[in-house]
């Protein structure tokens, strides 16, 4: 899957430019500046796919990468971007929303968290969301290169209690780094399982 090719398809700012669902796809979904585009390049192999940035609000719309025709990721803007105007922030979670309600193709949502930064009141109320929509997301830690293994013990507890408090979380937790590679294959062996054949 990984080794075959990768194409951005498109970048959607509004719900009506989506393109049609004719593969399984998986989301990217987190705070701004938590490492989505990072860990779409890192998984994809492929350095400047998803363009990253220091700055947060980076990915300003929902971008797609066709993997080999078998698999769409998704890499969605961020939320919880202090600067932004609240507008944008009203649109974000509309969209969102929007999106997850309407998108049967959406297998699973990858909520990333940062292995450095406390949980956010966004990155409960994204949970909640997804709970409600009723769709599969798995917990990502991202960033764990720079964190010690004593808080990273920590976290992962944290995280872990969480998939318990959310019916739509899977049991379990990914650990990543997309500096490091840590967690990556696993991803990958993850995402494959949903690829069409
Ligand atoms: P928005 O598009 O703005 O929502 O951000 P994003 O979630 O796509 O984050 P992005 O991938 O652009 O990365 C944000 C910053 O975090 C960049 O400076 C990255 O270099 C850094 N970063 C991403 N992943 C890692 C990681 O695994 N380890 C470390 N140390 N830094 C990372
Ligand atoms: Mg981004």
């Amino acid at each position: 899957l990984f080794a075959g090719s990768c194409d951005f398809i498109f970048g959607a700012q509004k719900l009506g430019q989506l393109p049609p669902q004719t593969l399984p796809e998986i989301a990217f979904a987190g705070r701004s500046n938590v490492g989505k585009s990072s860990l779409v390049n890192a998984l994809t192999g492929r350095k400047t796919l998803a363009r990253a940035s220091s700055q947060p609000g980076r990915t300003k719309q929902l971008n797609f990468f066709d993997l080999a025709n078998r698999l769409m990721l998704v890499d969605m803007p961020g939320y919880g971007f202090a600067k932004a105007a609240k507008s944008v922030k009203e649109d974000w979670q509309g969209m969102m929303f929007d999106y997850l309600r309407g998108r049967p193709s959406l297998r699973r949502v990858m909520l990333l968290l940062d292995a450095r930064i406390e949980i956010k009141q966004h990155d409960l109320d994204a949970m909640k969301l997804l709970d409600r929509a009723a769709v599969s997301f798995q917990l990502v830690l991202t960033k764990c290169d720079s964190v010690k293994p004593t808080a990273l013990a920590q976290k992962e507890e944290e995280v872990l209690a969480l998939t318990k408090r959310h019916p739509a979380a899977c049991p379990f937790l990914s650990l990543t780094s997309s500096e490091t590679g840590q967690g990556i294959e696993q991803l990958r062996a993850e995402l494959a399982a949903f690829a069409l054949p």
